[in-house]
């Protein structure tokens, strides 16, 4: 009797702190998977309990297996609106996920407003070619209010007393790369001023447009504005503010029947990122633009291999951007358009393992999963009084 209490007081902690840690997880985290953990640990704990009171543990293993597998395969047909007649507008359609989602939502019956920087472009003369004559190509720096104002003007030109259905926010640019501490000032303040200010300027302003239709906001956000990526504070935190301004507007717009959706995409090829002339182009600013001392200090070898590491990441960056483009069709054409989406392969597990592990381990993860530096800084290589890994020094 003795052993058996000893035993169920241990099991008892056991299944406190597992449990207990579980849900402490489940309710910081906002990811969308939680339900579905709160449901495997509710069916973990109605087992373990059916175990204990009912010996034949394997039937009732079955059973629940058995009704799982109904469950899941039982998929409904999934309920979408009609596109016709309803407008959407996109920013930064000269390439990327902007011109394909220009393409897509155009073949699917939208009426669409193309935002892009140069109406002589190739993206541009591209999508003029390939999509009806629903679609409207609009000249946009979305850091140039005046653009922006006239870009609403054009649109609701064409809408007359329409709303629009939709505002993609895509455009954005990622100028940097580098630790925190070599990244320049300008290099902070540019991600901000597009990905932040340039996304709030056009969502202010096209606001009572999209209020009038009850229509929806879909913006191409970044798992690294909320992550801390190694090497992308910049870009992270320009995202990370757009992450909060937008998660607010999304309840606020709740009464207005505005509906509100972020997009994570994992590594696509987009924008600049496989040509090389370009990072040679940023890799020479960085350099002639650093101090001396931090130059120094860190030791040219080292900046050169964070570029190197870089341009190696782009290339296995995915080149279908269908993920992103599917998740961008889903929250305008759903019944029910999610909050967040994952797009790509890998967010998914790289939101699992951020929400769920220690610290310790999801910083590993990303380390590796992102930029596995072998070069470091050269005052630390000094201090440790040998220098290995100078090779690309010697060169
Ligand atoms: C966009 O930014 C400009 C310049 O800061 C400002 O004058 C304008 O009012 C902004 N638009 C909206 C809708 O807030």
């Amino acid at each position: 009797m003795e052993d058996y209490a000893l035993s169920f007081w241990i099991y008892m902690g056991v299944m406190s702190v597992f449990v207990g840690g579980a849900m402490k997880k489940i309710l910081a985290s906002h990811i969308s998977a939680a339900p579905t953990l709160l449901a495997w640990l509710g069916v973990t704990v109605l087992v373990e309990r059916l175990c204990s009171l009912w010996p034949p543990a394997i039937l009732a293993l079955a059973v629940l297996c058995t009704v799982c597998c109904l469950s899941s395969s039982r998929s409904t047909p999934a309920q979408t609106l009609p596109t016709e007649g309803k407008a959407v507008f996109i920013t930064g359609c000269d390439s990327g996920f902007g011109k394909a989602a220009a393409q897509r939502l155009d073949a699917l019956g939208f009426e669409v407003f193309a935002s892009v920087l140069d109406l002589r472009g190739t993206g541009a003369r591209e999508l003029r070619h390939i999509c009806s004559s629903r679609l409207t190509l609009l000249q946009m720096d979305i850091t140039q209010p005046e653009e922006v104002q006239q870009a609403l003007l054009a649109t609701q030109a064409k809408l007359g007393l329409r709303g629009l259905w939709g505002l993609v926010n895509n455009a954005g640019i990622c100028v940097n790369f580098g630790d925190a501490e070599l990244s320049l000032m300008s290099n902070y303040r540019g991600c901000m001023e597009v990905n932040f200010f340039g996304t709030l300027n056009v969502t202010k302003t096209f606001l009572p447009l999209l209020r009038k239709a009850k229509g929806r906001i879909v913006t191409i956000s970044s798992p690294s504005g909320e992550q801390p990526f190694p090497c992308l504070a910049a870009y992270g935190a320009s995202k990370a503010a757009l992450n909060l301004f937008i998660n607010t507007l999304r309840h606020e717009l709740k009464p207005w029947g505005v509906k509100v959706s972020t997009v994570l995409p994992s590594a696509f090829k987009t924008g600049q990122s496989s040509n090389s002339e370009y990072w040679d182009q940023q890799y020479k600013h960085l350099i002639q633009n650093l101090s001396p001392e931090l130059l120094e200090e860190y030791g040219e070898e080292y900046t050169l291999e964070t570029k190197q590491l870089f341009q190696d990441f782009a290339k296995t960056a995915n080149e279908d951007l269908s993920p992103v483009i599917n998740t961008i069709t889903d929250a305008l054409v759903s019944l029910q358009p999610k909050v967040r989406y994952y797009a790509g392969p890998g967010v998914g597990l790289m939101y699992f393992i951020y929400s769920y592990f220690p610290m310790s381990i999801s910083d590993k993860f990303l380390q590796r999963l992102f930029l596995k530096k072998k070069v470091l800084p050269r005052a630390l290589q000094n201090q440790n009084g040998n220098s290995h890994n100078n090779n690309i020094n010697t060169m």
